[in-house]
C-alpha cells in the first residue's frame, strides 16, 4: 500500500508533487520519491520521509511515490519511481503485482538489468519492450497492463511527452481537472488546494492526462466517458487546522463527522431487512465498531450478530444460513476486508459496506454501500472514523428494525433522537481533555495498561487498548471485567494501570466489584464515568456526561481516545504516524 500522484500543468510538478505526497503519507511513509521530466526524466527518491525530498528537479509533468514495503527492505534501491534500462519512462505503483516473478524471469532473460527487489520495477521494463514494437507511449502502457495480475494502481510518464498514462485495478486511482492543469492521485486530498473537480476511476480504467485534457478509456483502448463532479472538501479540511497532531484535530471533528453522518444517512431511505443473523466483518478498528454494533443491534433488535475479523472470516468454511454481512472499512481499500467481501457475495449473502471513501474498491465488490461522512482522516490511528462507523452500524440496525416492524415507533423515535443529541453529548466529552491529559501522566512511563468494561463498554475498552499500543507504543489489553479473574488478574501487581469504564447500567454493580478486585491486588485503577460514586472505589475518575446506556459509548470513546493521544504525546512518539504500521493496509 502506497500514495501515488502525477500533475501535468504549468507549474513546476516537482513542488506539486512534493505537497501532494505529504498529505498522501497516511498511506506509507517507508520511502518517497518523484520523477520529473520533459526531454529527459529526472529522479529524486530516498528512504524516510516525504520531507527528506529537496524537490529541486525542472520539469511540468511528473509523478511522485510515498511508499509502504511490501516486496523489497524500505530503503532507497527499493524506492519508487523506476526508470527501467533505458530511463525513458518512469512509473510508480500502489498494489502487489501478482505474477511479477514470472514477468521478471522473463525480461532477466531478454537481458533487462533490475535496480531493486520489488514487484513494481517490472512494468517500467515491459513498457520499454513494448514502447519499442510500436513508437507509441499510449499504446505500449495499454499492451504492458494487459500482461499484469494482480492490484495495481499505475501512472507512467515518457521522455518528451507531457503526458501521464494511469491504470486503476483494485487500487484507488482518482483524477483532478484543474484549468490548465491536471492531476492523478491515490486519494483527492493530494491535489485538493488546486481543484475540487474529481473523477473517481473505476477498476479497468485508464486514463491519459495531459495540460488540458484527459481522456479514459477500458481496458481495451475503448474511449470511455466519465462524469467530474465537486467534493466539497475545503483544502483546509487535510490540514492540522491549528492543532499539533492530525489526530487531536480529527478526534475534535468527531461532532461534526456524527451531524454529517447522521445528516446523509436520515435523507436516505432504507428499506432493508429483515435477517435472521448479522455477520459483521473488519480489521483493527473497524472491527471494534462492528462489536459496538453487535451490542446495539442485539439488545435493540434480538437479532444474533456474528463480529470476525475479516482476515480470519475468509478461513470460514461454508455455513448453512447466509447472513447479512456487513463489511466495515474506513478506508475502503483493506485487502483482507474485501476479499472477505467478495468471498460472502460468492456465497450468496446479502452485503453492505460501511466505508468512508467515495468509489473505494469494497463499494465494487457488494450490494449496498453506506458511507459514512468524516471527512478525510490523515492520522494513522483512526478516530472519528470508528465514531461515524459506529453512528452508521446504529442507523442500520434502527433501520432494519423499523422495515421489518421490529422497533416500535416510540422506541425508534426515542432512538433518532439520541443520535440526534450525539454530537452534543461528544462536545460535552471533550470537555474532559485537560483532566484526561493529567491523568496520561500516570501511564506514559508503564510497561502494560489493562482495559476493562462490561458489555458496551467492553468494544470501547478494546478500542481504547488498541489506540494506547498504536501510538504511545505501551501493551495494552482489554478485557470484559468479569474475564479478569480467570487469568490476567495474575498479570495485576502493585501501581500495574487499570482503566476501568463504568456506566450506570445493569453492569454497575458488578464493575465496582471487579474495580475492588484489582484493587485489593495493588493496581492503580482509573475509572471512566460519570457517577460520582465511582470516586470511593478508584484511584482516580474521569467524568463522562450522562448518557443513556445506548450512547454512553460514545462518550467514553472520546476519553479513550484522547488518554491514548496525551500518554503517546508525553512520551514523544510519531502520533500521527505510528512505527510499522499504515492507514489503509492493502495486503493480505
Ligand atoms: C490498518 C490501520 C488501522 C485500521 C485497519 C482497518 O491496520 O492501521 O487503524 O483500523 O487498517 O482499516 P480500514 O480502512 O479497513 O478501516
Amino acid at each position: 500500500m502506497c500514495g501515488i500522484i502525477g500533475y501535468c500543468g504549468p507549474r513546476q510538478a516537482a513542488d506539486i508533487l512534493i505537497e501532494g505526497l505529504k498529505r498522501l503519507e497516511y498511506r506509507g511513509y517507508d520511502s518517497a520519491g518523484i520523477a520529473v521530466g520533459n526531454h529527459e526524466i529526472k529522479l529524486e527518491k530516498r528512504q524516510g520521509y516525504v520531507s527528506l525530498l529537496r524537490g529541486k528537479l525542472e520539469g511540468n509533468v511528473g509523478i511522485g511515490h510515498t511508499r509502504w514495503a511490501t516486496h523489497g527492505a524500505p530503503d532507497d534501491r527499493n524506492s519508487h519511481p523506476f526508470t527501467g534500462c533505458s530511463g525513458e519512462f518512469a512509473i510508480v505503483h500502489n498494489g502487489i503485482m501478482e505474477n511479477y516473478k514470472e514477468l521478471k524471469q522473463e525480461l532477466l532473460s531478454r537481458g533487462h538489468r533490475f535496480s531493486s527487489d520489488t514487484d513494481s520495477e517490472v512494468f517500467v521494463h515491459i513498457l520499454e519492450e513494448e514502447y519499442e514494437k510500436t513508437g507509441d507511449f499510449r499504446e505500449a502502457f495499454f499492451d504492458s497492463v494487459s500482461k499484469l495480475e494482480g492490484s495495481f494502481a499505475i501512472l507512467a510518464i515518457h521522455r518528451g511527452e507531457e503526458k501521464i498514462m494511469g491504470i486503476k485495478k483494485d487500487s484507488p486511482l482518482i483524477v483532478g481537472k484543474g484549468n490548465g492543469e491536471n492531476f492523478a492521485a491515490s486519494d483527492i486530498p493530494a491535489f485538493l488546494p488546486y481543484t475540487s473537480e474529481i473523477a473517481i476511476m473505476k477498476d479497468g480504467e485508464v486514463c491519459e492526462i495531459e495540460r488540458s485534457s484527459i481522456r479514459f478509456y477500458d481496458m481495451r483502448g475503448t474511449p470511455v466517458e466519465k462524469k467530474f463532479r465537486f467534493v466539497d472538501w475545503s483544502p483546509d479540511a487535510a490540514e492540522k487546522a491549528g492543532y499539533e497532531h492530525f489526530m487531536l484535530k480529527e478526534i475534535f471533528e468527531q461532532p461534526m463527522a456524527i451531524e454529517n453522518t447522521i445528516h446523509s444517512l436520515f435523507s436516505r431511505d432504507f428499506q432493508i431487512g429483515p435477517y435472521p443473523k448479522i455477520d459483521i466483518i473488519g480489521c483493527g478498528t473497524s472491527y471494534n465498531a462492528g462489536m459496538l454494533g453487535k451490542y446495539f443491534i442485539e439488545k435493540t433488535l434480538g437479532i444474533p450478530v456474528q463480529v470476525h475479523y475479516a482476515s480470519e472470516y475468509r478461513l470460514r468454511p461454508p455455513i448453512r444460513e447466509n447472513p447479512m454481512s456487513v463489511f466495515i472499512t474506513q478506508s475502503g481499500e483493506t485487502a483482507d476486508t474485501i476479499a472477505a467481501a467478495k468471498l460472502a457475495r460468492s456465497r450468496g449473502c446479502p452485503t453492505l459496506a460501511i466505508t468512508n471513501v467515495i468509489g473505494s474498491s469494497i463499494t465494487n465488490s457488494v450490494e449496498h454501500v453506506i458511507h459514512t461522512s468524516a471527512g478525510p482522516e490523515v492520522g494513522v490511528a483512526a478516530t472519528k472514523t470508528f465514531i461515524a462507523q459506529v453512528t452508521a452500524l446504529y442507523y442500520l440496525g434502527m433501520s432494519v428494525g423499523r422495515s421489518a416492524s421490529m422497533l416500535s415507533e416510540k422506541t425508534y423515535s426515542g432512538l433518532m433522537d439520541g443520535m440526534r443529541r450525539l454530537p452534543r453529548l461528544i462536545e460535552a466529552a471533550l470537555e474532559s481533555e485537560q483532566r484526561i491529559s493529567s491523568v496520561s501522566r500516570l501511564l506514559k512511563d508503564s510497561n502494560s495498561i489493562f482495559y476493562i468494561g462490561r458489555g458496551f463498554n467492553y468494544p470501547v475498552s478494546m478500542e481504547g487498548a488498541l489506540k494506547m499500543k498504536e501510538i504511545s507504543y505501551i501493551h495494552a489489553e482489554a478485557y470484559p471485567a468479569g474475564e479478569l479473574k480467570h487469568g490476567p488478574l495474575a498479570l495485576i501487581s502493585g501501581g500495574t494501570p487499570v482503566i476501568a469504564i463504568v456506566s450506570r447500567d445493569e453492569t454497575y454493580d458488578k464493575m465496582l466489584s471487579n474495580i475492588r478486585e484489582v484493587s485489593a491486588r495493588g493496581a492503580t485503577v482509573i475509572a471512566i464515568s460519570h457517577e460520582e460514586e465511582v470516586d470511593d472505589y478508584a484511584d482516580y475518575r474521569i467524568e463522562v456526561p450522562e448518557a443513556d446506556d445506548l450512547f454512553s459509548p460514545f462518550a467514553n470513546t472520546v476519553v479513550v481516545q484522547l488518554l491514548a493521544y496525551h500518554t503517546a504525546r508525553l512520551r514523544g512518539c510519531e502520533i500521527d504516524k505510528p512505527r510499522n504500521l499504515a492507514k489503509s493496509v492493502t495486503v493480505e
